[in-house]
């Protein structure tokens, strides 16, 4: 046998194929206070020509403020302002790429989100739908993306999510909420400037910090842990600990803010969430509870599967005088705890992570109501 025949054996010989994820990673990424200057002259050689403008997803709590006027259009570019008051949805997004082809004859150069969690994922699928047929829906799940999605950015102005760097974007559609997790919904960009975070108020700053937070307990004491996950899980970690425990100057707050949110996303991008964000997507998908806050909501009663974890989310939440809301679940009905329970217990990677293989000999609907109705 030559050695070129042998290397071909090789690749292909079944006993010796692994199953490990060939994840894609954000390619190229600015950081640093003041960089959203620079946007311009990144977008200019991604500019397919003058006919196909970029579109900015923006938040439209933006809308009237300097950084609109820092945004920099040419041609026909377009601004959309989005409200992120509720989770995004699939329908939310076929709508936006409807409006888009019908605004322009030619598909656009790249789309650019600005904003949370909310107008990145909305991005994101915005990106993926422009070229791949058929409704947003239809893609909620694992690597069911055939074409790859147009140029997109990512840049956000609200540290914690991890949206920015993760190969989902986490839809409600009309039977589940969950993501499009593909190797397509990567940005293609990201411009993490810390200066944007600037006007965030306390309680979106604390519970979407918690996300983050959160993302690094449940990384970190998940089955899937490895060390790749642990090295980006534990620094996350440390930089959460310096954000919401010590008294750190502002600046230097919302850079390391920023940058855990970025290691937390790194972390689950290579292990998975656990029961938090499982028991969350229950209560977002009923309620329409965000992400942030519904995560601290369930995860306050989960020092059975996280002792340390929620001790150290009391005293954040105690250092910065966070009352977290009541009685969210008192009035709901048995329909309703079995809604959640359901959309919490399809999560199954969700579980095999935070309990192991044999998750369901514990996590039971009557063990999930017991939680929720806590809440
Ligand atoms: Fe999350």
């Amino acid at each position: 046998m030559d050695i070129k025949s042998k290397n071909i054996n090789t690749i292909i010989s079944p006993e010796l194929k692994t199953n490990f994820k060939n994840f894609p990673m954000v390619p190229r990424v600015i950081f640093g206070a003041g960089c959203f200057g620079q946007l311009g002259e990144i977008l200019l050689p991604k500019r397919v020509n003058s006919e196909a403008p970029f579109i900015f997803l923006v938040d439209d709590v933006f809308e009237g403020t300097d950084l609109i006027s820092r945004i920099p259009l040419i041609f026909n570019d377009q601004i959309i302002f989005i409200s992120a008051d509720e989770e995004p949805k699939t329908d939310q997004v076929d709508a936006l790429v409807h409006k888009i082809k019908n605004d322009y004859d030619h598909l656009p150069s790249g789309i650019i989100g600005i904003g949370g969690g909310t107008l990145l994922d909305l991005s994101k699928a915005v990106a993926i739908m422009l070229t791949n047929k058929g409704n947003a829906y239809q893609y909620q799940g694992w690597d069911l993306v055939k074409k790859p999605s147009i140029y997109h950015v990512g840049i956000p102005t609200i540290s914690g999510t991890g949206a920015e760097v993760s190969r989902t974007t986490v839809l409600l559609g009309p039977e589940k909420k969950l993501g499009i997790n593909s190797d397509y919904t990567t940005f293609d960009q990201v411009l993490m400037d810390p200066d944007l975070t600037k006007g965030v108020p306390k309680e979106q700053w604390f519970y979407t910090g918690m996300d983050c937070f959160i993302h690094c307990i449940e990384s970190l004491n998940g089955t899937y842990l490895n060390a790749f996950s642990q090295s980006y899980g534990e620094k996350a970690l440390e930089l959460c600990k310096e954000v919401y425990l010590e008294d750190l100057q502002m600046d230097e707050a919302r850079n390391k803010l920023m940058m855990a949110s970025w290691h937390g996303g790194m972390s689950i991008a290579y292990s998975q969430v656990g029961v938090a964000h499982a028991m969350s997507y229950g209560l977002s998908y009923l309620l329409g509870v965000r992400h942030g806050i519904g995560n601290c909501l369930v995860f306050q009663h989960l020092k059975e599967f996280y002792p340390e974890g929620v001790e150290l989310f009391n005293k954040m939440k105690e250092k910065h005088n966070i009352q977290l809301p009541k009685g969210i679940c008192s009035e709901l009905t048995n329909d309703d705890f079995e809604i959640m329970t359901n959309v919490a217990l399809g999560l199954v990677p969700l579980w095999e992570n935070a309990i192991g293989k044999e998750w369901r000999t514990i996590i039971t609907p009557e063990k999930l109501k017991s939680i929720y109705q806590k809440i």
